[in-house]
């Protein structure tokens, strides 16, 4: 067998078999395929797409290329979440606490931010102390005694996932379906759940850009967990807009604490609460995705959710005070007010307003802004700053007058904070009317929709 081969064959739109997947994979995580083949592989994948069998295959070399996470010495059915990717999404901050509040175990492996998208570790990292990497022994210790715990994924875990993604990053080779969907299957099979709920993200601010693409993402992705005996349960939800009014890593976390306190913002706080929900119905705890509702409800007005987000914070070395008076958390130091009417300046079509709705927005290009100001990383090796981000003060949908806060740029650079705000401006589609539709929830795939 010769990569030269592999490639080729997928180039002229061939399928490829097992041993020649395993090949390419392994080979690479050796180090003995070099990036500019794997390279060129990448793209004959994206541009020739690969068959259900040969991502399933893919899936599992990638999952096979390190260890397995052993969680058989927690009790229950552990139920992991991943997200796929988006602006604003802290979801995971928000559903573990509320599940674990409810009886259901969660030991996460979550990643760090990844192009204009943000990540649940970086996130975490800005509560003081918060430790992102513990033992294996004290992350199954933490979820017995705590119900919860959140770390970085360890070094072996899907190593051939983290080369690779780190390759497709720089090759332009993300947002195809099977790469996306092996890529995140591979680490949740080797994280070692029982079941999995998966947050497909759709919109402008996600890999996936239309609804048909984030069917088939979210299908291929049950039909793989399926295929691996896991229970598995896709939530097709929105990214046209960030979700939430914060974007940006401590002022994410914020927010999450919010929402834990019963004062989230609406879209957000629906996008948690089914999360939440379907995680609840494949732990067994709810008989039905509306009992899952009731009791979600109740974890959030009773505090337990809240209580349980402190409990893991203080296990994990995060000084908890932060959380109780949010407003000593480290701030960025300078803000930038973007009004309505710096808006309508922005472009040629809307300098003539002085009130108009918020009809779309370029979500990506909000992650980008966020990006520019520090909040992300332009390469592998950028120190990300985690005071600086977003807040929305306006949402799609919204009226807004000239002299309307429409979001607050937070920056540690004036000239970065430049630079955002003119990003920031443009991202934006007004009209006179409302044309804006968009739900937040638009699909649930299951097992008995994968045929
Ligand atoms: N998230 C992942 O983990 N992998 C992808 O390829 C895209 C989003």
């Amino acid at each position: 067998m010769n990569t030269y081969d592999i490639i080729m064959k997928k180039r002229d739109g061939h399928v490829l078999d097992k041993d020649e997947i395993v090949y390419m994979v392994n080979g690479y995580t050796k180090g003995e395929i070099p990036d500019y083949q794997m390279s060129a592989f990448l793209m004959a994948v994206y541009f020739r797409g690969m068959n259900h069998e040969e991502t399933t295959m893919l899936t599992m070399a990638m999952a096979d290329s390190g260890d397995r996470l052993d969680l058989s010495g927690i009790d229950g059915i552990k139920v992991d979440k991943h997200s796929t990717g988006g602006v604003g999404d802290k979801t995971s901050l928000i559903v573990g606490p509320i599940i674990a509040s409810l009886g259901v175990p969660v030991a996460k492996m979550s990643g760090r931010g990844l192009g204009h998208t943000g990540g649940t570790i970086d996130k975490l990292e800005g509560i003081p102390g918060f430790s992102t990497s513990i033992s294996e022994e004290d992350f199954i210790r933490q979820v017995n005694e705590t119900g919860l715990a959140i770390v970085g994924q360890t070094a072996n875990l899907a190593p051939a996932d983290k080369k690779i993604y780190a390759l497709r990053d720089v090759t332009a080779t993300v947002d195809n379906v099977s790469l996306i969907a092996a890529s995140i299957m591979s680490k949740k099979l080797a994280a070692g759940a029982d079941a999995i709920v998966l947050d497909v993200k759709v919109g402008s601010g996600a890999f996936m850009k239309t609804i048909e693409d984030a069917r088939l993402l979210a299908k291929t992705m049950v039909a793989i967990g399926t295929l691996a005996g896991k229970e598995t349960t896709a939530v097709i939800t929105d990214m046209n807009e960030p979700l939430g009014n914060a974007v940006g890593n401590i002022l994410e976390v914020q927010e999450a604490v919010e929402c834990l306190q019963g004062k989230g913002e609406t879209r957000l706080m629906e996008v948690s609460k089914v999360l939440a929900g379907y995680m609840l119905v494949s732990a067994k705890k709810a008989d039905s995705f509306e009992d899952a509702m009731k009791l979600v409800e109740d974890s959030i007005s009773s505090g337990a959710a809240y209580n349980k987000m402190i409990d893991f914070v203080a296990a994990q070395h995060g000084n908890t005070a932060y959380l109780r008076n949010m407003d000593t958390f480290e701030k960025a130091k300078f803000t930038r007010v973007v009004t309505g009417r710096d808006l309508f300046a922005a472009s040629e079509e809307s300098s003539s307003f002085d009130k108009a709705y918020l009809t779309a927005c370029n979500n990506q290009e909000i992650g980008m802004t966020s990006l520019v100001l520090g909040g992300g990383r332009e390469t592998k090796e950028s120190e990300i700053d985690l005071t600086v981000g977003i807040h929305l003060c306006k949402h799609l949908g919204d009226f807004v007058l000239a002299d309307e806060e429409v979001a607050v740029l937070y920056g540690n650079d004036e000239n970065k904070l430049e630079v955002a705000f003119n990003r920031f401006v443009k991202a934006y589609t007004l009209s006179q009317t409302n044309t804006f539709t968009n739900k937040i929830v638009y699909e649930v795939i299951t097992k008995k929709d994968i045929g």
